[in-house]
């Protein structure tokens, strides 16, 4: 059986989200609004020319907050909204720009999280904070599936920036019992206009005819929509805040054989476009492998400590997962709400994490 989040919970409860007008945090809040919680939101300003999916969702009654996380002018105003609950998810997010700007990238998510991480420590009101990591926090010398006991590290400045997030956070004094690291992998799902992510890459290619390039066809990675990591961290944090011994970091990835190469992701893809488009719609990719970008090849999660303690665990399929993201963006373009096919889905998801166990 696996468990889902308690609306309870969450119905009427402050919550600060960072990072809330990026594609995790626009799920995130659109899914924390509809649970009936406050949500008070510290991100950066859109990138000029940029409708991002935030935008789009047109959430109302959200303290919409612009700020840089990792400078402290947005602190008085997060303290004085006393949030119950933190959820930092504000980052530089992308392998590639970590490689551009790796100054910048450490700036963010490391001095923001320890920015985060003073704030909780100023107000005790907050009873559980999650700091979002990532699957590339792991040392890849190590065998795979990676457990949160493994060494963490990063040969590239995101996954070093955020393995260092986990040691800011591991050593800040004084908050083991109320704040803790998700480690999750890839996500996919409707809505992400980041550049180098693979269904964005697909749709934009696909859409207008043009030839998908893959960087890395046989890279493995753990596949997963975004709404499974997210009811992670909402169980986590309901955990957390009701004094429950949990361990201080989790993964929350899907059972290791589901991941499958980029691929088979595509190819996937390419009949379910067909279904979506039409069979003679044309659909091309071809490879062109990164001269100077390096990601790990081989990056999968054991997920096991997460579903024995918080009963969480994968209800959707890497196949599943792509369809519904595939079909959220047909959807979307063919003049849906974006807000109801989020909800639509989330919805989805959640009665199926209510259904006994097949
Ligand atoms: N998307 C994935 O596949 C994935 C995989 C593993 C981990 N993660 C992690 O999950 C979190 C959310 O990822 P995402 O895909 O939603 O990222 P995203 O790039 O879509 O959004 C990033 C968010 O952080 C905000 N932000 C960036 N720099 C900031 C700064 N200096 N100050 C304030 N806000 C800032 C942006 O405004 C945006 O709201 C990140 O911590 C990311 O590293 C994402």
């Amino acid at each position: 059986m696996h468990r889902t989040h308690d609306p309870e919970f969450w119905s009427g409860r402050r919550v600060l989200v960072t990072g809330h007008t990026g594609f995790k945090g626009s799920w995130l809040t659109c899914w924390l609004r509809d649970l009936g919680a406050e949500v008070y939101g510290v991100s950066l300003p859109p990138e000029a020319g940029e409708t991002p999916l935030w935008d789009r969702l047109a959430l109302e009654g959200v303290h919409d907050v612009r700020d840089d996380v990792a400078g402290t002018g947005w602190l008085t105003g997060a303290a004085a909204f006393e949030p119950e609950v933190v959820l930092h998810l504000a980052a530089q997010s992308l392998v590639s720009e970590g490689y551009r700007d790796p100054a910048g990238t450490f700036g963010t998510n490391v001095m923001g999280t320890v920015r985060v991480l003073e704030l909780v420590e100023s107000l005790p009101g907050v009873r559980a904070a999650l700091v979002v990591t990532t699957d590339k926090v792991y040392d890849v010398r190590q065998p795979t599936p990676f457990v949160e006991d493994d060494f963490l590290g990063g040969k590239d400045p995101y996954s070093a920036s955020k393995a260092a997030a986990e040691l800011v956070t591991q050593s800040w004094p004084g908050l083991s019992d109320r704040v803790v690291t998700a480690r999750a992998g890839n996500v996919i799902g409707g809505g992400d206009f980041a550049l180098n992510r693979i269904v964005p890459d697909i749709v934009r290619a696909w859409s207008t005819g043009q030839t998908l390039v893959l960087r890395r066809p046989l890279a493995v990675r753990p596949w997963q929509h975004v709404i499974e990591p997210l009811l992670g961290y909402l169980l986590y944090t309901e955990d957390v805040a009701r004094g429950r011994d949990v361990p201080r970091s989790l993964n929350f990835g899907p059972d290791p054989a589901q991941a499958v190469p980029v691929q088979a992701l595509v190819e996937h893809a390419a009949t379910q476009w067909g279904g979506l488009r039409g069979a003679d719609t044309p659909v091309r990719w071809e490879v062109e492998p990164d001269p100077v970008m390096e990601e790990t090849h081989d990056l999968t999660l054991a997920a096991g400590q997460a579903q024995r303690v918080l009963t969480w665990g994968n209800v959707w399929g890497w196949q599943d997962a792509i369809d519904r993201s595939l079909e959220w963006y047909v959807r979307a373009v063919d003049g849906e709400d974006p807000h109801s096919l989020v909800l639509a889905q989330i919805r989805a998801y959640t009665s199926a994490v209510d259904a006994p166990a097949p």
